[in-house]
């Protein structure tokens, strides 16, 4: 692995955040140690962890929403300085606006855009077409569905051209089958736009399907156990042996107590196989 930042790698070095707390000693709580991540230009790249061990945090931080943080986070090579257009976030609630249409909630990302208005209609045309919503402009939250409520957030995020978009579980709310097509939705995106994206998810085999690395992360403090390559070409197929095996490898922390908390230990019987059990898990 190189160490060397090229243009537009993401490089976070020794990260650790602790929040203030009463109940924990000293008067704060380690939520982050020793995050060292390097993310090529372009890659894709899968969280998976148990809840509570700081993954919304870390997304956070990249994005700048928090500065009280040691270590540094470095986008081509230079420091994060408050939050930018540079890199955008879907959140798993898709927070529209209810009273704004779809393409306006769109825009809504590019309020602070240096664009003219025609380019700013322009942008947000691209990007409804982008997401497949071509029809739907005009129409309000309460009137389209979960998964094309997803889709406008993710517009959002993207209609910037933001360098990294950060995606904080955003298909967790999802029914299985709009999960399994957004998933392909947004591999069809990021193939397409060539951005960097860091997802967040509670589903292993989302993780596996999307990442060209999936970070596994364990609680208390929040930290890296390990990095998984994911070396098959996209777009994947969930049923090869291959990908089956890489899947089950990383399912297989969570079999092992040591990565989940004290009041989340799975529970397991003599003999028992994480392998073709439910891999989404309910933490
Ligand atoms: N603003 C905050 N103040 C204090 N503690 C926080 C704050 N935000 C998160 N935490 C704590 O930090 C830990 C990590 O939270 P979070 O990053 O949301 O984890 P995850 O997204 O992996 O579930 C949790 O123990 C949580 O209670
Ligand atoms: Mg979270």
């Amino acid at each position: 692995m190189t160490t060397t930042t090229l243009a537009n790698d993401l490089d976070i070095r020794g990260l650790g955040k602790r929040y203030a707390s009463t109940q924990a000693k000293g008067g704060s709580l380690q939520v982050l140690q020793a995050i060292d991540l390097h993310i090529p230009s372009g890659q894709f790249v899968s969280i998976v962890g148990a809840s509570g061990c700081g993954k919304s945090t870390l997304l956070r931080l990249i994005l700048g929403l928090d500065a009280d943080y040691e270590g540094q986070i470095l986008l081509d090579g230079a420091p994060i300085t408050g939050t930018g257009r540079e890199r955008g976030i879907v959140f798993q609630d898709h927070r529209l606006f209810p009273w704004l249409s779809v393409e306006q909630n769109i825009a809504v990302g590019l309020r602070n855009a240096p664009f003219t208005q025609d380019q700013k209609r322009d942008l947000v045309r691209q990007h409804v077409a982008l997401v497949g919503l071509e029809g739907f402009e005009r129409s309000f939250p309460h009137q389209i569905s979960g998964g094309m409520a997803q889709r406008v957030a993710i517009a959002r995020g993207l209609v910037n051209r933001p360098r990294v978009l950060l995606l904080d579980e955003p298909f967790g709310a999802l029914d299985a089958l709009t999960r399994s097509r957004l998933q392909g939705e947004l591999q069809r995106i990021w193939q397409k736009e060539r951005i960097t994206m860091l997802l967040v998810t509670h589903d292993v085999e989302e993780a596996v399907f999307l990442g060209d690395q999936v970070v596994v992360m364990q609680p208390y403090p929040g930290r890296i156990r390990r990095i998984v390559p994911v070396e098959l070409p996209h777009p994947r197929n969930r049923s090869d042996p291959a990908f089956i095996r890489i899947r089950d490898d990383v399912l297989s922390d969570f079999f092992d107590a040591s990565a989940v908390g004290p009041s989340e230990t799975v529970p397991t019987k003599p003999g028992f196989s994480p392998r073709g059990s439910a891999v989404q898990l309910a933490w």
